[in-house]
């Protein structure tokens, strides 16, 4: 029997990478799990995956920076399985856009054009914004729930890398609102923050900023770390980040 067993879950981004990991284990684990992104080949690929490891799993493919999108997507998990036991807030990252005409990741904070600040603004902190903002009253009217968000250690120590620290730091921020705001109806939420970790979007920023071959750690790890806050962590530990680097 697994820790997670019967439990509906919602991993946002999981076509690959962090998600990817964290929708495997969680399905390992013995939730049903809804896989979100954009790309419905990769969320095919993931569902596959579990499904060949004996779990079980469905995908929807929608732009979670736009609103409607979100709610649709909440509605149709809900409508389906009457429930959310379980949201991981991954989906996110650095658009290639914004590093294509640069040669390294540090964009002075006065250097950053409008347009460039909100597309990751948008993509790291307004996704995970819409869809806590659509799946907490339904964890409300269960009176139960648990929350993952993933952050970065870019937005746990001085960074050089902007608006994506930003967002990052506002995750944590985030995740400390939803905990207080939520505990009284039995709902957790933390977060992880993970340094670099070897994932299909990191190795195109790798390539793209001159740093291929530098150290990387797993995303299976990231996904330990998501169960054990699912699963194991204490039920007083909510508004927490789980610092996934070293700090000596
Ligand atoms: N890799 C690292 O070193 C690292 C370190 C710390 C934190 N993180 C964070 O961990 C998370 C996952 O990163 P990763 O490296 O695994 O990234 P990745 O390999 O690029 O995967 C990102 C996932 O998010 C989905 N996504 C992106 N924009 C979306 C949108 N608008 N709507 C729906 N889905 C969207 C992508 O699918 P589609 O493009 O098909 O939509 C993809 O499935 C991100 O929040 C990232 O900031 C990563």
């Amino acid at each position: 029997m697994g820790k997670l067993e019967g439990k509906i879950a919602i991993v946002t981004g999981s076509g690959k990478g962090i998600g990817r990991d964290a929708a495997l284990a969680i399905a390992a684990e013995g939730a049903t799990v809804v896989t979100v992104a954009r790309t419905q080949s990769d969320l095919d690929e993931t569902v596959k995956m579990i499904e060949d490891a004996g779990g079980t799993a469905i995908s929807l493919s929608r732009d979670l920076t736009d609103g409607e999108q979100v709610a649709d997507m909440v509605k149709t998990v809900v409508d389906k399985y009457g429930r959310i036991d379980i949201l991981v807030n991954n989906a996110g990252g650095y658009p290639k856009e914004i590093y294509k005409n640069i040669e390294h990741q540090a964009i002075k904070i006065w250097e950053w054009s409008e347009e460039q600040w909100d597309q990751i603004i948008k993509t790291n902190l307004r996704i995970p914004f819409l869809v806590t903002k659509n799946v907490v009253p339904v964890m409300i009217k269960q009176e139960k729930g648990d929350i993952v968000n993933v952050s970065s250690r870019m937005g746990r120590i001085a960074s050089q890398m902007g608006a994506y620290a930003v967002a990052k730091g506002g995750i944590v921020t985030m995740t400390k609102t939803t905990a207080i705001q939520t505990k009284e109806y039995g709902i957790k939420c933390n977060a992880v923050s993970p340094g670099i970790v070897d994932t299909p979007g990191q190795r195109v920023y790798n390539h793209s900023v001159g740093q291929d071959g530098c150290p990387m750690g797993s995303s299976k790890d990231v996904a330990k770390a998501i169960i054990y806050l699912l699963a194991d962590s204490p039920a007083v530990m909510t508004g927490q980040s789980v610092d996934l680097f070293t700090t000596v």
